[in-house]
Formats: C-alpha cells, sequence, structure tokens
C-alpha cells in the first residue's frame, strides 16, 4: 500500500523524465491501479506545441494500453523549478480522460492535499450522455 506522500513523490519523480523544451514547465504523473500497479508518465512537448501530451494522460494510456483500466489514485507534480509545492490540477482534456475510466472514488493527489474527480469536473460528458 503507497501513502499519498509516496505516490507524489514518484509523480516528483517521474517529472524528471520530462520533455519539455518549449514551456520549461515539467510535469509528472503516478497513477496507482486497484490491483497496486504504478504507471508513471511525463509532459512530452513538440515543435508542432499543439501535440504536447499532459503527463496525466501519458500514464493512463500507459496503463490503458496495458490492459489496466481501473485506477485507485493519481498524484500530479508540476514546477518550472524545483520546488514542487504548488498545485498542479490536472487540465481539462486529462479530467475528461480519467473520467473516462474513474468514477468519483478516483483520488487526484496535488501538492496540497487531495481531490476527487467531481471537484474539477462536477458535470462531465461520458457515454450516458451519448443516449
Ligand atoms: N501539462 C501537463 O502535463 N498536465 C496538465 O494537466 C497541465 C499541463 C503540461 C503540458 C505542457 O507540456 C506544459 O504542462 C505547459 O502547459
Amino acid at each position: 500500500m503507497m501513502t499519498d506522500k509516496e505516490l507524489f513523490d514518484e509523480a516528483v519523480k517521474a517529472a524528471q523524465h520530462s520533455y519539455s523544451p518549449y514551456s520549461h514547465f515539467r510535469v509528472g504523473a503516478a497513477l496507482l491501479s486497484k490491483d497496486g500497479r504504478l504507471f508513471i508518465g511525463c509532459n512530452i512537448e513538440n515543435a508542432s506545441y499543439s501535440l504536447a501530451n499532459c503527463a496525466e494522460r501519458t500514464a493512463v494510456f500507459k496503463a490503458v494500453s496495458e490492459g489496466v483500466t481501473e485506477f485507485k489514485a493519481i498524484a500530479v507534480a508540476g514546477s518550472s523549478t524545483e520546488d514542487f509545492t504548488s498545485p498542479c490540477p490536472p487540465c481539462g482534456a486529462c479530467l475528461q480522460v480519467l473520467s473516462e475510466f474513474c468514477g468519483d472514488d478516483l483520488v487526484i493527489i496535488l501538492a496540497k492535499g487531495w481531490f476527487k474527480l467531481s471537484d474539477f469536473l462536477p458535470m462531465r460528458f461520458d457515454s450516458a450522455s451519448m443516449k
């Protein structure tokens, strides 16, 4: 079992792999699956700026591509310095991707505490919205 602090520290470590030569903003995510596996991700930018992939989506896509679709928690750490103590909340695109696989029981761990998906995304577009 990982503590919130341990998962957050994994996110900070993951940010060290960030490929962010354009924004110089390093982001790391550490995603813990219900079966206890850890998937880390970082932001990956591109000279064609809009193709940047966020750390959270990197982590989710890694997990789903390995057949893992149920998650307990995700920690996110972002900074343009070595100080990761300011919260870096997931962007709207990442919240939408997370919401495809996670309910409100997902714990979102940021530098200053933990949150639920509904704290950021109170009404979400999902498969039920298309019925
Ligand atoms: N970024 C993330 O990795 N996650 C987020 O939720 C917000 C933004 C990245 C994208 C880009 O590489 C950099 O932060 C600056 O926007």
